[in-house]
């Protein structure tokens, strides 16, 4: 979604800016804009990569000031034009040279809008910002702080802003309800961005603006406020990753680096949290829960995309291991239901961004209607970890591939953790847990000898490449990770895909079935193995190409496929940790094959945060 970069310090802004929205071009976006004050305030805008809208700029022969703001905008309300690029203007015959860039969806424009128009302001653009900028501007009394306060006051919605305005040409003023937004501390200089990808290389010191909140930036100091004007003191904290986490090192994309990763980025995930011999779990975030999870009735997991996927595994951690009756929801569906929650109801918000709308909206219901809400997330200080009333970070490590895939092996670590400590306090023996500990802490070597398999893999996607329509297919606990895997080709490569429980093919989808057409099965050995070689049967008979991702040693396997992945043996309940992965392999080597941008895929962001 769209990405916000804004500076006031000594330096040149131009170059932190682009700098900034290049480390945000992951986020997804399709066109950019930045805004400098130097005298009065200079605009550029361009439809497409940042580096079209830098060309724009030299062109120009640069944007001199030290006060600027840029943005990368992921189209909502109104066409993928200049004209809707960010930033927007108050009103120029009338205005006060104001410019504004926003993330978030401004829900009452319409109204807002009429009433401007009543009083003589005249629109540019279709977006919803560029009410905000006019409002801005018809409130304005000499002081950007208070006329953005008394604009906040009047609109509905979600947004992440930043303001300049030519008559205060050394102030910024930012502002969050909603949408992301951290503000970089530095030495005479703050860098404010939609997250500290763009503010590590200038500062380790940080804050996240609190929802409703203003802060009004100069170089010499800042002041916070909430939008009724009641100061307020951010906790200024330190970043917790390096800046050499977000370099692509060898690798050519960033999915490829982070399915390379997941060993360690697991082995994090687990580290100083289990205890295999005393079969013990330490999650010191949700420690004070413990009771409260122990006799909780039921456990309800949301989150959307590939998060509802590692919640839909959870889900069968929970039953299986901690015995609690379980659920998974899209996010978005759960939120709109008018769903039975109540005290003896645990929600699990999953999320690798914590920024997800809809997950948040989700669990803002949920804590309304008086359920114990708890996070899985990987984004430190995120809106989600902070809503939550506890929770577990996953600690991979920041991901920027928009295709999920440490993330996703990191929410079933974390879920499986949480199953076994909620599990612990209620039956399991510590030696049961001990095992599965165990069995956990090898699960990143198993993953290692995956990936080290990528080129059986690649040969595999090279023979279907060219295929249009793909099946993935698994039962069970492998269910969501067919669905994984079909989720993961059909965005960064474009073909389409489907996944669903195996059994569910001959009630309909076997229709669709054609020769050649490459149906992947997930048949590790486990409880259905033999139901999903009757399933494998059923799609050969019809001219289907099977590719089976199989246990090694499986003698058999070979005989009912054309095409098998050998993956190492995990438990039942941890093997989908293992077996996503040759999927993830597998997608990205089609992706590649079919020349597409791998790390931006089209029409995709990588964090959601509009409803
Ligand atoms: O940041 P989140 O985990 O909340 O994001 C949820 C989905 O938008 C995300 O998993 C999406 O489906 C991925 N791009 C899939 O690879």
């Amino acid at each position: 979604m769209c990405g916000i970069v804004a500076y006031i310090g000594r330096k040149q802004a131009i170059p932190v800016l682009l700098e900034g929205l290049k480390r945000l071009e992951y986020r997804g976006y399709d066109s950019a804009g930045v805004g400098v004050m130097d005298g009065g305030l200079k605009v550029a805008r361009a439809v497409g990569r940042v580096r079209v809208l830098e060309e724009k700029i030299d062109e120009t022969g640069g944007l001199p000031g030290t006060l600027g703001i840029a943005h990368t905008r992921w189209a909502t309300h109104g066409g993928v034009t200049e004209a809707n690029a960010h930033p927007h203007r108050d009103d120029r015959g009338k205005g006060h040279g104001i410019a504004v860039i926003h993330n978030g969806i401004i829900e009452n424009y319409a109204v807002l809008k009429k009433y401007l128009e009543e009083n003589g302001h005249t629109f540019t653009s279709e977006t919803d910002t560029e009410v905000l900028a006019h409002l801005i501007g018809e409130l304005y009394r000499g002081d950007l702080e208070k006329a953005v306060q008394a604009a906040l006051r009047e609109v509905t919605g979600a947004y992440a802003i930043a303001v300049i305005c030519e008559k205060e040409p050394d102030t910024l003023v930012v502002a969050r309800k909603g949408s992301p937004l951290m503000v970089g501390v530095g030495n005479g200089e703050y860098v404010v961005a939609s997250d500290s990808s763009a503010i590590v290389a200038h500062t380790t010191q940080a804050f996240t603006l609190a929802d409703y909140t203003v802060a009004k930036l100069t170089r010499e100091s800042f002041r916070t406020s909430t939008i009724d004007d009641v100061e307020i003191t951010p906790e200024v904290r330190e970043l917790e990753f390096e800046l050499a986490e977000l370099d692509l090192g060898n690798f050519d994309h960033y999915m490829l680096k982070e399915i390379h990763e997941q060993p360690r980025a697991l082995r994090m995930c687990l580290q100083g949290r289990i205890d295999v011999r005393g079969g013990e779990i330490v999650l010191g975030g949700i420690a004070q829960h413990a009771r409260t999870l122990a006799n909780t009735k039921r456990i309800v997991l949301v989150g959307q995309g590939t998060a509802l996927h590692a919640c839909m595994v959870g889900r069968y951690l929970m039953e299986d291991m901690a015995k609690i009756a379980a659920e998974a929801d899209f996010a978005s569906e759960f939120r709109y239901r008018n769903p039975i929650v109540d005290f003896g109801t645990t929600i699990i918000a999953v999320s690798q961004s914590g920024e997800t709308a809809d997950t948040l909206a989700a669990l803002q219901e949920a804590k309304q209607r008086g359920a114990l809400v708890l996070g899985i997330v990987n984004a430190v200080g995120s809106s989600i970890a902070r809503e939550t009333d506890a929770g577990i970070y996953l600690r991979v490590g920041p991901e920027i591939g928009v295709a999920s895939t440490k993330a996703f092996t990191g929410q079933v670590m974390t879920a499986a953790m949480l199953a076994l400590f909620i599990g612990r306090r209620r039956y399991l023996s510590q030696e049961y847990v001990g095992k599965m500990l165990g069995e956990l802490a090898a699960i990143p070597d198993k993953i290692q000898r995956v990936v080290d398999a990528s080129d059986t893999i690649r040969s595999i996607v090279a023979k279907h490449v060219e295929r249009e329509n793909w099946l993935f297919l698994g039962r069970g606990i492998n269910y969501p990770v067919a669905l994984e895997g079909a989720l993961k080709l059909k965005e960064i490569s474009y073909i389409h895909a489907e996944g669903m429980p195996a059994a569910e093919m001959k009630h309909g989808p076997i229709a669709l079935i054609d020769s050649g057409m490459p149906a992947v099965f997930i048949a590790t050995r486990n409880s259905q193995y033999e139901k999903v070689l009757s399933n494998i049967a059923e799609v050969r008979s019809r001219g289907g190409h099977i590719i089976a991702v199989a246990t090694e040693g499986d003698g058999h396997i070979g005989t009912v496929a054309q095409d098998v992945i050998y993956v190492p043996d995990a438990p039942e309940q941890l093997q989908p940790m293992v077996n996503v992965v040759p999927l993830q392999v597998l997608a990205y080597h089609a992706a590649v094959m079919r020349g597409k941008d791998v790390d931006k895929p089209r029409n995709l962001a990588k964090s959601v945060t509009v409803e």
